[in-house]
């Protein structure tokens, strides 16, 4: 079985994470969604809501295919979490051009450092590509509607 690593801060998930998140899991017999214990920035949800709230939205919207997702969370490098799961695979999400040239070095900044790894790319669907976690956040804390955004799990945590 093939087990690929879905690495992020998801703070909070989106919709966008979402459909990223069952594309690769139609793919791959396993796939891991890393959350990242300290992302740079200060997170508006911590660790274990961003975790929680990601395992209520995964049983919710997939189906089935949540038998395939495991979530755990992680600190230090995406590449040394991957090999420690036993993943021979990081997924990431591109939305747009704008997300493209991040990607690419992190992919290969990723592949310098463990060549055993490769980085795939699924493309979030039209409908989500306009979505981020940051104007999420934003939206949320001036106690604006982003139910359309986020699942419903991640709605209820940010407007605690
Ligand atoms: O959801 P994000 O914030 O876009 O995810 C970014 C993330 C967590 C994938 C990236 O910052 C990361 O991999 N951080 C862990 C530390 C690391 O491995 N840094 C080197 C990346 S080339």
């Amino acid at each position: 079985m093939t087990t690929a690593l879905y690495p992020g801060s998801f703070d909070p998930i989106t919709f966008g994470h979402i459909d990223v998140i069952g594309r690769a899991a139609g793919v791959f017999g396993r796939l891991v969604v890393g959350v990242l214990v300290n992302p740079r920035k200060s997170p508006m949800l911590d660790l274990e809501e961003r975790m929680a709230a990601i395992r209520e939205a995964v049983a919710d919207e997939l189906g089935e295919l949540s038998e395939r997702i495991e979530v755990a969370g992680f600190d230090g490098l995406t590449v040394d979490y991957a090999q420690q799961i036993g993943a021979a695979f990081i997924v990431r999400g591109l939305r747009a051009v704008s997300d493209f040239e991040t990607e690419l070095q992190m992919a290969h900044t990723n592949r310098k450092l463990a060549p055993s790894v490769d980085t795939v790319f699924f493309m979030t669907a039209l409908e989500h590509a306009y979505l981020s976690s940051s104007l999420v956040k934003e939206i949320a804390a001036f106690g604006g509607d982003v139910s359309r955004m986020v699942p419903a799990a991640a709605a209820r945590r940010l407007q605690r």
